[in-house]
């Protein structure tokens, strides 16, 4: 982790105070911290830095297992970087690439995964963070960072797999990114952080999404501003209990469809987000899930581009 971040992160656990962390026992060498602990003053939570990593997600936090099983990593790293793999990729990665503007200070990308959209943030900007709440994800996205490259074993059928390796493109490896574990409804950043914010299928997949959608609003700058936010609205009681889904309800608070009413809020509508986004296009972009070499899933994500 660069020593960079050490002037950005907050405490998450004592969200919606914003209590910096300090680091004591920091190793490593020139701008790269290899180890520490991170404290707080206020609640005394201590988070760690282990093998270059951030781990901060306070402990009452709800990880999704799943993301963190050896052959969903595998499917996220095929569906981001098939087209590196000489596959027959989705354009959808490329869509929403092309939806993040032309320069960018930081950049934040919620449930990163194995970090693609985080990689092209960060050739854009001056420095992309990749949070994601699984620590799976974030080290063979850091790994990949790194070295260039990562291999990994893809899923062919039942047991068997084979082993592929990615390599990223020139532009890719000189991409100034992070990669920290941390709760996409708990931001471990202070309000107006981040010129640019993106939420990729992230939405549907959270406890809380209103609250998700709220610490974007939070940690992006008031002025100046761009948000990429999309998503399949794939509601499900195994992400959050209905009574909190912003769509796909004929009862409750948010009835109707969750990409009417995202936008609704996002515009200002209930009064939640204040300064109000304002909507530049929306669209839609189909993106490949590969369980394995014969089973596929194919998802229909519906973006927003906001300024503000
Ligand atoms: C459907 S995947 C989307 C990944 C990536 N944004 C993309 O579109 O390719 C959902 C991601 O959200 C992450 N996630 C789920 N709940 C989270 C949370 N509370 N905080 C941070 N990440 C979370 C998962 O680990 C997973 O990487």
């Amino acid at each position: 982790m660069r020593k960079q971040l050490l002037q950005l992160l907050i405490c998450p656990g004592c969200l919606p105070l914003e209590i910096p962390l300090r680091a004591t026992g920091v190793g490593g060498s020139g701008e790269e911290i290899e180890s520490a602990v991170l404290g707080c003053s206020s609640c005394g939570r201590r988070y760690q830095v282990n093998k270059g990593i951030a781990f901060l997600v306070p402990e009452e936090a709800n990880g999704d297992g799943r993301y963190n099983e050896t052959l969903v990593v595998s499917s996220y790293l095929f569906s981001q970087y098939a087209d590196l793999l000489g596959e027959a990729a989705t354009t959808a990665y490329t869509q929403w690439e092309g939806l993040l503007g032309q320069s960018a200070a930081l950049a934040l990308d919620a449930g990163c995964a194995a970090g693609r959209l985080t990689l092209a943030m960060g050739s854009i900007s001056e420095l992309a963070i990749g949070i994601d709440s699984s620590p799976a994800f974030i080290k063979a996205a850091k790994a990949l960072h790194m070295e260039g490259k990562f291999r990994f074993q893809l899923a062919i059928e039942g047991e068997i797999t084979e082993e592929t390796t990615i390599t990223l493109p020139d532009e890719l490896k000189r991409s100034k990114a992070e990669f920290l574990v941390a709760d996409a409804l708990r931001l471990p950043f202070p309000a107006s952080t981040f010129s640019l914010c993106a939420s990729l299928n992230v939405l549907d997949k959270v406890a809380d999404p209103l609250r998700h959608l709220l610490e974007l609003n939070r940690t992006s700058l008031g002025g100046g501003a761009r948000l990429l936010f999309s998503d399949p609205f794939s509601w499900s009681e195994s992400s959050a209990p209905k009574e909190l889904w912003l769509g796909g309800r004929r009862v409750g608070p948010f009835t109707g469809r969750g990409l009417d009413n995202v936008r609704s809020l996002l515009e200002g509508g209930r009064g939640l987000i204040d300064p109000p986004w304002r909507i530049l296009s929306g669209g839609e972009a189909v993106w490949v899930l590969r369980t394995h070499a014969n089973h596929s899933e194919r998802i229909s994500s519906h973006f927003l581009e906001a300024v503000r």
